[in-house]
């Protein structure tokens, strides 16, 4: 298998002295020896690091395929994921880099999968009318509903209108048909036991963001058919990369190192810039794990320091006719990520020649674009690092994932806060609560 390539240019204003100075400085050999000494120790589980031992839990895979197997006899034709934020987002990433953004038929024998995750009325009315339509024409959809905490607003309200649809058409075996995913001995956990759904259990101490390799992620996947193995393989061997004491060959320390070097002098927007559009769901899910892991109003020691880098998503093409100018002329406020895959899933040749492109393929004209977008910011010494991927296979997704979940531990090591709490979102949660008189 290869490796996903990461590199950075030293003449985007750091020198690699200076990045190994300041790991010296933030003392950030000390993180990566305590996260290599509790991986070697077998006792991620117990801590907050506990993310990086899920692709090495064979069991979580096993009962996660287990439970698969048993509702895949149902041939359900629409599996729908209700769950929002780190319940759904992951799962989202992988299924768009794998089929694409717009897969929409029915691929044989393979559910399509849709995500209802806040409560917009218009957008669940168009679920719900695919959904009947299935369960009018005598087919078997599948409810897999995701919460950790079992007490989301918008997950419990969403949950119980698919529900009552569900009932409807199958007043007797509807159980059969709705698995949860959550924390053992949340609310929603104890209402799975009276009413006998499936229940499949988030392990206590995986935070929302960092739980796509346990069954937040890997069950919808799987009732999809992508490889939850390739994908935890991958994984895996990130966890390997990422934990070694090599920093130049360790691209999630040097990914930290590189970010937080440039917010210490005022680059405080991070722009992920995907050549490719089926990643985007992808950025959407990075987004939300390094704003909610580093965007804080205390840092370790409880003092105010209101921390935060501001993610962005680029896709290339596309954003260069839009924001490329304001990136390349405006404010020096952004340090960019470059993802770009080598080889896509398919190839096209422009055939006719009305600018001298006859005869290139679309590969070689991307390739080009991206190419020349780095060759711009290099020009106009703006900071950038590049991944480029393979393929966009669960192999190499899988590694992207885990590499991103190491490298804000690292951050969030460099910037003296907790890069698994959100306290402020539970505030918003509680507010909308109170609100609403659920509380
Ligand atoms: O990362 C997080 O913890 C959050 O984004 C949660 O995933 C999100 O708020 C949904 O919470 P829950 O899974 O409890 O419904």
């Amino acid at each position: 298998m290869k490796e996903f390539i990461f590199s950075y240019r030293e003449s985007c204003g750091i020198a690699l002295a200076d990045l190994l100075a300041l790991a010296e400085e933030k003392k950030l050999e000390a993180e990566r020896l305590l996260l290599a000494d509790l991986f070697l120790k077998k006792e991620l589980y117990e801590t907050s690091y506990a993310s990086l031992a899920i692709p090495f839990d064979e069991q979580i895979r096993e009962r996660v395929s287990a439970v698969a197997a048993q509702k895949k006899k149902f041939n359900p034709t629409v599996l729908v994921v209700i769950g929002i934020g780190g319940s759904s987002l992951g799962a989202k990433a992988v299924h768009q880099a794998v089929f694409g953004r717009l897969r929409t038929r029915v691929v044989t024998n393979i559910p399509l999968l849709y995500f209802a995750e806040t409560v917009d009325a218009d957008r669940m009315i168009t679920i719900l009318s695919v959904l009947e339509q299935e369960l009018a024409a005598g087919n078997n959809i599948l409810i897999n509903v995701v919460t950790k905490s079992g007490t989301t607003t918008e997950t419990i309200a969403n949950f119980y209108v698919i529900l009552e649809l569900l009932k409807k058409y199958r007043p007797d075996d509807y159980a059969e048909l709705v698995v949860v995913t959550t924390d053992k001995d949340s609310p929603l956990w104890s209402l799975a036991q009276c009413e006998i759904f499936t229940c499949l259990e988030i392990p206590k101490m995986v935070g929302g963001r960092y739980s796509v390799f346990s069954a937040v992620g890997l069950f919808p996947l799987v009732m999809t058919d992508i490889s939850i193995e390739e994908l935890c393989a991958g994984a895996r061997s990130m966890v390997t990369r990422c934990l070694n004491d090599d920093v130049q060959n360790n691209p999630a320390m040097m990914s930290a190192l590189i970010q937080y070097y440039h917010y210490q002098r005022g680059v405080s927007i991070n722009d992920l810039f995907l050549f490719s559009v089926d990643l985007e769901a992808m950025g959407k899910w990075y987004r939300q794990l390094i704003a909610e892991s580093i965007g804080k109003e205390f840092d370790k020691q409880g003092k105010q320091v209101l921390m935060g880098i501001t993610p962005t998503i680029s896709l290339g093409s596309i954003d260069l006719h839009s924001v490329a100018q304001l990136y390349l002329g405006g404010p020096r406020d952004k340090c960019t990520t470059f993802v770009t895959v080598e080889k896509n899933r398919n190839n096209i040749i422009v055939p006719h020649d009305v600018s001298g492109l006859a005869g290139r393929s679309f590969s070689d004209i991307m390739h080009a674009l991206s190419a020349g977008t780095k060759g711009a910011y290099l020009k106009n010494n703006r900071p950038f690092c590049s991944v480029v991927l393979p393929e966009k296979s669960e192999y190499y997704i899988g590694q992207f994932l885990q590499f991103k979940m190491i490298e804000i531990m690292y951050l969030g090591f460099l910037c003296n806060v907790d890069p698994f709490d959100q306290p402020n979102v539970e505030l918003y949660k509680r507010e909308a609560q109170r609100i609403l008189n659920v509380l």
